[in-house]
């Protein structure tokens, strides 16, 4: 069976990012000067694959690095621990060195030296233990980049994944904790990343929030066509494929270039011309694919559709953009509540604005199949 030659559905390699080169330097550059940054954008873009790539190369360089994915963790305690284990890392080399430490120090041969890793650090205060609470724990966990910093004189970054969880996993006061510890710290730098726009700008932007002015916020660019089409051609290349430079045209107009849809897309295709057994990337292939790739993306749309369909002229307001048409006309509704639709599309990042005051589907795929559906009905 031929392994997986796009990859989809989680962070890529290093071999696999396409482009965004400058904005990797970049991302790297302010990390390690000290500054925090911000992302926010939809799932499916490739944060987590950018903050991965800053993160390899950052460690190649000599820094420390920590990543913690928020959407694992629903308490306080197992989020303390993930911060914990995710900066022991660095020194012992173990992802689960808490666990390593508690249950198994006595069984494990070389657990005496791991303890004499750590044990500089303070670690039992870091421990889960009947006499500590967990917000002493946390406490704990917020401190550590900072005295792993001073301990080793290493500049370290921590990214946080999904950041605006941290509310559902230990109530919005947390917030307050967490920068109060944050600010102070000089030998760490924060990435913090979030798929939910909207509650992220919030904890950001607004004066009253306690991470206001804490992080740069920097928009996410979006891989260039030119980088993409040398990144597929070569792909395809690679299997022995030879491709058309229009069939790649095709494959980033119906794809409009968005990173997981490009790379769903050119699965199916690839498939379809596995089963074939061709070795010509055509127009047709690009066809077959595309509609393979609504088929596996329609269960995930149609769900998308029935969640954003509970509000009052969604529907509505959907269907005009896909087809092309004027949102405030033909209809008798409220204008206040065609606004509102019109920002709850933006806060779910199904659409943007232009800067022509248009609106634009964040994933070409999903207008596509709009406007297939409304021509079945
Ligand atoms: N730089 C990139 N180059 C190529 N494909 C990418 C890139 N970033 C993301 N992708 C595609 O998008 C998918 C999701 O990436 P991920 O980093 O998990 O996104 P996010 O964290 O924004 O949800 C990947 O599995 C891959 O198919
Ligand atoms: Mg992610």
């Amino acid at each position: 069976m031929p392994g997986r030659l796009f990859p989809l559905g989680g962070p890529v390699s290093e071999k696999d990012i396409v482009d965004r080169e400058d904005f990797l330097v970049s991302l790297g550059t302010r990390l390690s000067e000290g500054q925090s940054i911000m992302l926010a954008g939809p799932r499916r873009i490739g944060k987590t694959s950018l903050a991965l790539e800053v993160l390899r190369r950052l460690k190649a360089k000599g820094s420390y690095v920590a990543c913690v994915d928020l959407f694992r963790y629903n308490t306080k305690k197992e989020l303390s621990l993930a911060i914990i284990d995710a900066c022991l890392e660095n020194r012992s080399g173990l992802s689960k060195t808490t666990t390593a430490l508690k249950d198994g120090l006595k069984k494990i041969t070389g657990g005496a030296k791991l303890t004499a890793k750590v044990q500089d650090l303070e670690v039992a205060f870091g421990l889960p233990s009947e006499n500590r609470s967990d917000d002493e724990l946390f406490n704990y966990a917020l401190q550590l980049p900072e005295i792993l910093a001073k301990r080793d004189n290493k500049h370290v970054v921590v990214v946080f994944d999904e950041f605006q969880e941290v509310i559902r996993i230990a109530g919005e006061d947390t917030l307050k904790v967490m920068r109060s510890y944050f600010q102070r710290q000089e030998g760490v730098a924060y990435l913090f990343l979030g798929s939910k726009e909207g509650m992220m700008n919030t904890i950001f932007g607004d004066k009253r929030q306690a991470f206001y002015r804490f992080a740069t916020i920097l928009p996410i660019p979006s891989i260039p066509t030119e980088a993409w089409k040398a990144y597929l051609s070569g792909k395809f290349l690679e299997q022995k494929i030879s491709v058309k430079d229009r069939a790649i045209s095709e494959i980033l107009n119906f794809s409009g270039g968005h990173p997981q849809d490009t790379m769903l897309l050119c699965s199916e295709v690839y498939y379809a011309l596995l089963e074939a057994g061709e070795e010509q990337l055509t127009l047709d292939f690009v066809r077959t694919g595309y509609s393979r790739a609504l088929l596996t993306l329609s269960p995930v749309f149609d769900e998308l559709l029935d969640e954003l369909g509970k509000t009052t002229n969604v529907r509505h307001v959907i269907t005009c953009i896909a087809k092309g048409l004027r949102i405030y006309s033909g209809n008798n509704s409220n204008p206040n509540e065609i606004k509102r639709a019109v920002d709850l599309l933006i806060s779910k990042a199904v659409i943007e604005k232009s800067s022509r005051g248009s609106y634009y589907f964040v994933e070409p795929m999903l207008k596509n199949y709009l406007i297939n559906k409304i021509d079945i009905y």
